[in-house]
């Protein structure tokens, strides 16, 4: 009994030594403790064995075994304990030269970024921004700008009407230039972006809202050349100092004479490709001089003032700065797309 204890006394000290991790030394603990095959357990059971005369010592001697190995296990299971919370706290120790982590930032949408360039452009022209509501009556949106009420144009946008009338969401921006010109005496200058609303299918080219620009000047002595002017600037700073563009006539109800602007198409440069269907222009606004009836909507003296309006569509002059072929990507929120800007 006596040589077991000197044995196990002996081969603790190389165990002990060898054991470094925590896990290590709780194996050791159950190598000399466990309840089941504990080497001190056992030499505890074999105590019954022991002749009389040698029990005492031997008590003596396993008793004194086993406090040693105890406060041995302990004392080291301690130290380990406060390396390794020592480690750790030396891993979160912030290292202030490591570059930022930086958070993760939003992205402008192609259609701002398209609004945000035209505002500027136009404001550096003294333009007034001035919203408007979606929210619209049907004076605004249509009766003001000489739509009468049995108008054909007014078939050419279908209108989401509202439960309670005279409401409907409005079809075009053309609305600002009605309360605009209410809300200030001439000469003004105003640029109105936002949305707008149609009963449209979803397709390529359409969605049932989308985004519009409308920009109108009411002043002395404007004439079409002002206008043209104008938007040849516009269109020059917006795609390209070599952008070109011509005027269709065309019609509108609040403007006398109308005009369609195309401009080179931005991808063949006017020489004809598939996305201008081989023409080498593309369709970009609809412009004229204001109506002297709508004038007189908004009690401004057509014999004294008149001006001229231009309303163009913003998504499509992001999809045609950004080559993007199908309007509903600027809808969906794809951020690989959106990431893209
Ligand atoms: N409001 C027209 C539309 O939605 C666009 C437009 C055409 C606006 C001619 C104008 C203009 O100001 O003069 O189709």
């Amino acid at each position: 009994m006596l040589d077991d204890i000197k044995r196990i006394n002996h081969e603790f000290d190389a165990a002990l030594a060898g054991a470094n991790t925590a896990a290590a030394l709780d194996e050791l603990r159950v190598h000399y403790f466990g309840r089941k095959g504990g080497l001190i357990p056992a030499l505890f059971a074999r105590l019954k064995e022991v002749p009389k005369e040698q029990k005492k010592d031997a008590g003596d001697a396993l008793n004194k075994l086993r406090d040693r190995l105890e406060s041995e296990l302990n004392e080291k299971h301690e130290r380990i304990a406060a390396e390794e919370s020592k480690r750790k706290e030396s891993r979160d120790i912030i290292d202030v030269t490591l570059p930022a982590r930086l958070p993760n930032l939003g992205h402008l949408h192609p259609v701002t970024i398209v609004r945000r360039e035209m505002e500027t452009i136009f404001a550096e022209m003294g333009y007034s921004l001035d919203p408007g509501p979606e929210v619209e009556t049907d004076w605004y949106n249509f009766e003001a700008l000489n739509f009468t009420p049995d108008h054909p144009a007014r078939d050419t946008q279908d209108t989401f009407f509202l439960d309670v009338e005279p409401y409907l969401l409005r079809t075009h921006t053309s609305n600002v230039q009605i309360r605009s010109m209410e809300k200030y005496k001439p000469p003004v200058k105003v640029l109105s972006c936002g949305r707008v609303y149609r009963r449209d299918e979803i397709t390529m080219r359409r969605s049932p809202m989308f985004h519009q620009a409308e920009g109108f000047l009411v002043d002395k002595g404007i004439h079409i050349g002002h206008l043209r002017a104008t938007l040849e600037h516009f269109i020059k700073r917006l795609f390209g100092a070599d952008s070109k563009m011509r005027m269709r006539p065309s019609f509108f109800p609040f403007t006398e004479p109308s005009a369609e602007v195309d401009m080179s198409c931005v991808f063949c440069k006017g020489a004809g490709c598939g996305t201008c269907s081989q023409t080498g222009w593309m369709e970009i606004l609809g412009c004229g001089m204001i109506h002297p009836q709508v004038l007189r909507n908004v009690g401004i003296d057509p014999e004294e003032w008149n001006g001229f309006a231009f309303g163009l569509g913003l998504d499509r002059c992001a999809m045609i700065k950004f080559d993007i072929p199908n309007i509903r990507t600027l809808f969906e929120n794809d951020l690989r797309v959106l990431q893209q800007f």
